[in-house]
């Protein structure tokens, strides 16, 4: 079981042994043909023993497959060439999880570390099903060689002033050689040679090419992320024995933790290339319960609609896998800074000698493969055990504590870390998440209050209380996991399920939420702000109560969001200086409902187009402060700018008021107050507007126009608005040479308008939104091809006011 960046064998062979293999259970009821790489589940999915096992209650039905031992069988000729090298491996990347490996009768070996590890989702979380998979998950192949070298380019090093790229190349040999390495990066006129020596057996050898100016790889949204080939050979007696290029990118990347001015505590943000940047995003979970149906078309389409989320961070948490090598290259291309977890969520963890070995060597493998990859910004040792020890999640006696801190101390502190500090001292490495980070290490690694917001990140989950009095929300330096509920749209849904699931309070939906009490809980603070569907009809009753879960789940992120974007500059009491948002999740692992912003299948909820919105580089930010309006401005760039405000009644989609602030300085990087006003003041200024009647729009402009998203404010819940009414929309579909368009014609103000074109895979330019004018146009954006015949025959639109 081995991980690699890249693999050369110009003076060897590799030989693939992936395709077809056969595969049988230990019972001897099932034999048959499996593709390696996959899984057990995906092998009898294709053969046509099982359903889907996503298909209504079948992780249920299919237990049995977990509980079975299943046996991989092939056979392979070794060919006369490769009988004549020195060497020969025979290499597993992924066996998911505990194996034995025969070759001719001979074991050969064991395997109990997946990556190599032993825990993983797969045994279900509150979003996911339990499918504890097993298989070959990645490749298999013999390798024949007289050398091998492995070479891992590494991330470089943080000078912004002389940059050096350093090459690390695993070489195994049967006798030493001399030879001479060279190193290049044509396109910046560097190379560099070196006279070598390797030493026969394997050994570890690092080169350095040194390099004058380079073009920086910025985060995403606050520039380019441009790369170079490195390009690295090797000779021998003048025969060429290595050749590979790879790409290097060039940024550097700090955590800064220090005393903040006016509060007790230490900051906590990251600092690329030389200036702090607020991480805007959410947390990453795996794709699939079966890794191998994962196509690289998926991964990119999830990753593609970050970005065009305008995130620029993505948390990979420590409860799913080390993704893939494709995952990293496209976050590099696209600007995603990754903060990586290590595998160990949520339990305390062996510390034998056995277990910490496979741990150990778990370790080196991914941060080797991983760190040439720019978009890796921080490595993190788990989620969520600091915590866990903190307060005490497991009830341990106060007389055995001190040996589960010195447990962990042991796996976290003294192995892990130390690991990574050796392979890899190019970006920061925290202990855990949550976590104190420099106050953690002062308390012998586990803080009495690992979520204190003085320090280091926190998670936070409410939802008892009311999601839109930003009150609630810890006022944190950095926000790594926060979220809410809701449920996907029926078109995810109808695949998966029959008639008689379509309610609110079917089996199916109870089996679908693994939350305990998350349906309740979606509805209850629906509730706060909104009327509960409460059709005659039992299929628009369920399809109507999906969509408020997700009103609910899209206006709470929005709410906590914009509270954490808009404490970036200010210390209020002590607290502040917020520079991370990370919610609480992007993906789905199947359709259920959950905490993500995508649905299982890609579709965008309202939570995402809502984070196109608040994660934009300029956001207006309003909400009120007793009784007294406040709007900020954040904004990423430095710029003069002034806000327009405009009031409108529920009545009519016509402005009953507008006003314009004088142009502030906002500088890049800070969120600052541009308007302050009591809303009695506002509203008797404006005719004969109400709290109950009317509500504002606002937007941020600068001499060219508007700049980032309209926002909004509501001066009532929805529930108590007067006027709000049926808005009675009609629409047209249109294509022209840019693609699909949808315009909107509206009788009345419209809260909340959602097209759904059903299971038409695609995404709107805008969805959920407000609707004040009469007119709107949204395009469309089709991930396969599709008509304006299938687009409007597909396509349903509501708004709040059509649920009840
Ligand atoms: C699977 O193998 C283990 C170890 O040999 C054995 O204890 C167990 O009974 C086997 N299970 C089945 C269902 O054959
Ligand atoms: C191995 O070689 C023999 C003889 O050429 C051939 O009959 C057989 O099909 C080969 N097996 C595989 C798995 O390629
Ligand atoms: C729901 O599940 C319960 C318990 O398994 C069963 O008794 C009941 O008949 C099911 N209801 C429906 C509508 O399927
Ligand atoms: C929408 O249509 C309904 C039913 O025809 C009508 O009562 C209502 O007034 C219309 N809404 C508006 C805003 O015109
Ligand atoms: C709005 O749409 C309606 C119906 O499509 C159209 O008749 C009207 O001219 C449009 N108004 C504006 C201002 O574009
Ligand atoms: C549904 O709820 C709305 C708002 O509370 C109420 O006005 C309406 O009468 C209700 N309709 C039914 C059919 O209960």
């Amino acid at each position: 079981s081995r991980q690699r960046f890249s693999l050369l064998l110009l003076s060897g062979l590799s030989s693939g042994l992936d395709g077809k293999w056969s595969l049988f259970s230990s019972d001897g009821s099932v034999s048959l043909p499996a593709e390696v790489p996959g899984c057990v589940h995906s092998a009898l999915q294709q053969q046509g023993h099982i359903q889907d096992p996503y298909f209504r209650f079948n992780d249920l039905s299919y237990r049995w497959i977990a509980l079975n031992n299943w046996t991989y069988v092939t056979t392979f000729n070794v060919s006369a060439e490769v009988r004549t090298k020195q060497k020969i491996h025979l290499v597993f990347d992924g066996v998911d999880t505990v194996a034995s490996i025969w070759l001719n009768g001979v074991i050969l070996g064991s395997t109990d570390n997946m990556f190599r590890r032993y825990e993983q989702s797969s045994f279900s979380w509150d979003w996911g099903p339990s499918f504890p998979t097993m298989g070959l998950w990645k490749g298999v192949r013999l390798e024949a060689f007289d050398i091998l070298f492995l070479v891992f380019p590494v991330c470089p090093d943080s000078s912004l002033s002389q940059w050096a790229v350093q090459v690390e190349l695993l070489v195994d040999v049967v006798q030493k050689i001399n030879g001479q390495i060279t190193l290049s990066i044509p396109e910046l006129d560097s190379e560099q040679t070196v006279e070598t020596r390797f030493l026969s057996g394997k050994t570890k050898n690092t080169f350095i090419l040194h390099i004058n100016t380079v073009k920086l790889w910025w985060p995403n949204s606050h520039g380019d992320q441009p790369f170079y080939q490195l390009s690295v050979r090797g000779f021998q007696d003048g025969f060429l024995i290595l050749n590979t290029k790879s790409k290097v990118y060039f940024r550097t990347v700090e955590l800064v933790q220090e005393p903040v001015f006016g509060s007790p505590g230490l900051s906590f943000y990251f600092r690329i290339n030389g200036k702090p940047i607020f991480l805007k995003g959410s947390n990453w979970i795996p794709a699939h319960s079966f890794q191998d149906q994962i196509s690289p078309a998926v991964l990119r389409n999830l990753l593609q609609s970050a970005a065009d989320a305008n995130m620029n961070a993505l948390r990979v948490w420590g409860g799913g896998v080390y993704e893939q090598d494709l995952f990293y290259s496209i976050c590099d291309e696209l600007g995603i800074m990754i903060w990586q977890d290590f595998m160990f969520a949520c339990a305390t963890y062996p510390t034998e000698d056995d277990f910490i070995q496979t741990v150990r060597e778990e370790v080196v493998q991914q941060v080797q493969r991983l760190k040439s990859h720019p978009s890796i910004i921080i490595w993190s040792g788990n989620n969520e055990n600091e915590a866990a020890l903190g307060t005490n999640w497991f009830s341990i006696p106060a007389a055995e504590r001190p040996r589960y801190v010195k447990d962990y101390v042991k796996l976290y502190v003294n192995n892990i870390r130390e690991i990574v500090q050796e392979e890899d001292q190019s970006r920061p490495f925290l202990v855990s998440s949550p976590t104190n980070g420099a106050e953690s290490e002062r308390e012998g690694w586990v803080a009495a209050d690992p979520y204190d917001p003085h320090y280091g990140d926190t998670h936070f989950y409410s939802y008892g209380h009311d999601c839109w009095d930003w009150r609630s929300f810890p006022r944190t330096r950095f926000a790594s996991e926060y979220g809410f509920q809701s449920w996907p749209s029926f078109s995810t849904l109808q695949p998966v399920s029959i008639k008689e699931d379509w309610s609110y309070t079917s089996n199916f939906s109870s089996h679908r939420q693994h939350h305990e009490g998350g349906n309740q809980q979606m509805l209850q603070q629906a509730a706060l702000h909104f009327n509960l569907p409460n059709s005659t009809d039992p299929l628009s009753r369920f399809t109507d109560t999906l969509y408020i879960t997700q009103v609910m789940q899209a206006q709470c992120v929005k709410t906590q969001t914009e509270f954490y974007r808009r404490s970036q500059t200010e210390i209020i009491e002590g607290k502040g200086h917020t520079m991370g948002a990370l919610y609480w999740q992007l993906n789905d692992i199947w359709q259920a409902p959950s905490w993500s912003s995508i649905e299982f299948g890609g579709k965008w909820k309202m939570l995402h187009y809502f984070a196109q919105n608040f994660f934009a580089s300029v956001l207006p930010v309003g909400f009120e402060d007793g009784d007294t309006l406040l709007i900020y401005a954040v904004s990423d760039l430095s710029q003069d700018l002034k806000l327009r405000v405009t009031v409108y009644s529920w009545t009519h989609p016509d402005p009953v008021c507008s006003l314009k602030s004088d142009p502030v300085l906002v500088p890049g990087g800070s969120a600052l107050a541009i308007f302050k006003q009591p809303v009695a003041a506002l509203l008797a200024g404006c005719g004969r507007c109400t709290r109950l009647t009317c509500l504002l729009t606002f937007h941020l402009e600068d001499g060219g126009g508007q700049r980032g998203p309209t926002n909004q404010h509501f001066l009532c819940s929805p529930k108590d608005a007067q006027g709000l009414q049926r808005p009675n929309i009609t629409a047209e579909v249109q294509q022209d040479e840019s693609g699909f368009t949808v315009t909107l014609h509206s009788a009345a103000v419209a809260a909340f308008v959602w097209l759904d074109v059903g299971s038409v895979p695609g995404r709107f330019s805008s969805n959920g939104f407000l609707m004040v004018s009469r007119n709107a146009t949204v395009s469309f954006t089709a991930w396969r091809p599709t008509s304006v015949a299938e687009l409007s025959r597909s396509l349903s639109i509501r708004s709040l006011a059509d649920v009840y």
